[in-house]
């Protein structure tokens, strides 16, 4: 399958530039040429799915925040082609636009907000998924918030991928949000190349599983691009495999590769800042660190709290 690269927006068709070409080379781990802005815009539009200006858009108004939550894409040609709030179970929200400037479809969840949500956080007993992979197992809320409610935003992406043939399709979430965002590339069956970037995102399951996304989704993934980003000693990328209470009945364990943020909160974040992780419950990143730090986890390039005034 033909591999392709965002840098920022501007899509490099495989043949001559792949993930593994750039990234397998650099023992140093260097970031490819163009991630970081990538991964600057994307939380942007993800800290724009806590707005409600963009989850509660009937369709066809511009991607809008407060001021200061995301303020790239106010200048860019944007278009909410759907919100979504609230669908059920798990309070699933969020919305999908088209970004006309970089070109690309965004599909953008939101994360934990509502009781709702943290009902879902909270049923962390694991569920087999036979049909996806063998010997694999989900987390059952972040599960049912994806597949309960599927059906209605599977048909709408296909649409307007069909409508948009040449615009990459990006899923994107913070937290709660990524988790869906990563079950949504990876239990559905596209037929279309899928690039995933998620900001302190859960552990999504047990080994088997975070292997089965880390050979679909990772660098160099058969069904798309996977981006996990991580902030310092933020608490949820690691709470799973980390509370005693849990990890006595269940394994969890986080996938490769990870884009590590090694600066501080409320600081710009540069290339040197990013530390590339590869490798399975690797605690070289933020699964090693032995403090945590909340106010880690809402720092992501810029204020992951998004909107408040909803
Ligand atoms: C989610 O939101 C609705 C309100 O629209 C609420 O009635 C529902 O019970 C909530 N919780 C869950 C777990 O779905
Ligand atoms: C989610 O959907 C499954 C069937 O796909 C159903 O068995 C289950 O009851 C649903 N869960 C909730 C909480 O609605
Ligand atoms: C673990 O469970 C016990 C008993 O239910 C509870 O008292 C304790 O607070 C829990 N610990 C954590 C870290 O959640
Ligand atoms: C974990 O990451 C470190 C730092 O990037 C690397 O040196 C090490 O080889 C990795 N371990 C595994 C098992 O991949
Ligand atoms: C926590 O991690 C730091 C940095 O790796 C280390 O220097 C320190 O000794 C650790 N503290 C404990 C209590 O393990």
């Amino acid at each position: 399958m033909v591999r392709s690269v965002l840098i920022y927006g501007i899509l490099l068709c495989s043949q001559s530039l792949a993930m593994q070409d750039i990234l397998a080379p650099h023992p140093e781990q260097e970031l490819l040429p163009g991630l970081l802005s990538s991964m600057e815009l994307f939380s942007e539009y993800t800290a724009a799915a806590t707005c409600s200006m963009n989850f509660n858009s009937p369709g066809g108004t511009k991607v809008v925040c407060e001021p200061k939550v995301c303020p790239m894409l106010e200048n860019m040609e944007t278009t909410v082609l759907m919100g979504f709030t609230n669908l059920n179970p798990g309070n699933t929200t969020g919305y999908l636009a088209v970004d006309n400037t970089n070109h690309l479809l965004i599909l953008s969840f939101r994360g934990s907000r509502t009781a709702g949500n943290r009902k879902a956080d909270g049923q962390y007993q694991q569920r087999d998924i036979p049909w996806i992979c063998q010997g694999c197992q989900v987390h059952s809320g972040f599960y049912n918030s994806w597949t309960n409610n599927s059906e209605y935003i599977v048909a709408a992406v296909n649409m307007y991928a069909d409508a948009y043939r040449d615009y990459p399709i990006v899923f994107i979430g913070h937290s709660l949000g990524g988790a869906i965002a990563t079950l949504g590339a990876v239990l559905e069956d596209w037929g279309r190349d899928i690039t995933l970037f998620t900001y302190g995102c859960p552990e999504l399951g047990n080994y088997d599983f975070a292997n089965y996304i880390t050979n679909t989704f990772g660098t160099q993934g058969t069904k798309g691009f996977g981006v996990r980003v991580t902030h310092t000693n933020d608490p949820i990328p690691k709470v799973l495999s980390n509370d005693k209470n849990i990890s006595k009945d269940w394994q969890y364990s986080t996938t490769s590769p990870e884009f590590w943020i090694t600066s501080k909160n409320h600081v710009p974040v540069t290339e040197d800042d990013i530390k590339v992780i590869y490798g399975i419950d690797n605690k070289s990143g933020n699964l090693g660190t032995n403090t945590s730090d909340p106010f880690a986890h809402n720092w992501y390039f810029g204020d992951m709290a998004g909107c408040r005034g909803n």
